[in-house]
């Protein structure tokens, strides 16, 4: 395992899971891992969850985050949360830029990069998400099409603050479709990421930046894809709403 990053898995649970629900999960998920220091465990519940994933967690190694923010602090923005309302509740995490609010709710690296600099701001860990479609892919514009997100969404954000920040690299054909990249398609693409970094940023901060890998990742494939040098943790979905699957795929992130 790398000494310099330290490994971070995080549930997107997205649209799914009641209150109730979510209390059993994440109560079920800190009972196996509430002592894991090895590897960073967030949980991201829908909003409406929020609440109670922080109580079941609370004073234990589990943090959690939330899946969208607005980048204003308050105001009329009906149906928004903001960063402060975030950190009102300890919240420590918030995905940005996740594929489907990009394809389903027109988020644009402009907006990411608002959000981001929300985040920071409001002392959040922004979890970026960028990748590439499958038509990007077979006309191989996969690089160009991460690099242009990279830096529209870390646009203005300088070394210091991009130290906080982490990256997801989440190939959109991979996501929900059961097909996971490669262990060394995603290798090539992590390590062309970090070296994106190292331009938009320096080396010191490309070399300490943890980038997840996201789509289909589950503890069957989760070895191979950490095993890989710039791999340093997943943004897993699917797998992320069963607390045996989540556990099981926090485990082999601790022990390869
Ligand atoms: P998946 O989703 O693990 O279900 O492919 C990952 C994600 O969208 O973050």
């Amino acid at each position: 395992m790398s000494k310099l990053r330290k490994r971070i898995i995080a549930g997107n649970w997205k649209m799914n899971k009641s209150v109730a629900e979510s209390k059993d999960l994440a109560a079920d998920i800190k009972r196996e891992l509430a002592d894991c220091r090895e590897v960073d465990v967030v949980l991201c519940p829908p909003f409406t969850s929020l609440s109670v994933v922080a109580d079941a967690v609370d004073n234990t190694q589990v943090k959690f985050g939330a899946q969208n923010m607005h980048w204003e602090s308050d105001g009329a923005y009906t149906g928004e949360i903001s960063a402060n309302m975030l950190r009102s509740i300890y919240c420590h995490y918030v995905i940005l830029g996740h594929s489907e609010r990009r394809s389903y709710f027109g988020e644009t690296d402009e907006i990411v990069n608002k959000k981001t600099k929300a985040a920071l701001a409001g002392n959040l860990i922004p979890i970026v998400c960028i990748g590439e479609t499958l038509e990007e892919r077979s006309a191989q514009r996969h690089k160009e099409v991460v690099k242009t997100q990279l830096e529209g969404s870390l646009a203005g954000i300088d070394a210091d603050e991009m130290k906080r920040v982490v990256l997801a690299y989440e190939p959109v054909w991979a996501i929900g479709t059961g097909e996971v990249a490669t262990p060394e398609q995603a290798q090539e693409i992590h390590a062309f990421i970090r070296s994106v970094i190292a331009e938009l940023a320096n080396a010191e901060v490309a070399a300490g930046i943890r980038i997840q890998y996201g789509g289909s990742m589950k503890a069957a494939n989760a070895a191979e894809l950490l095993a890989q040098p710039d791999i340093d943790g997943g943004l897993i979905g699917g797998a992320a709403l069963d607390a045996r699957s989540f556990v099981e795929l926090v485990r082999v992130a601790q022990s390869e």
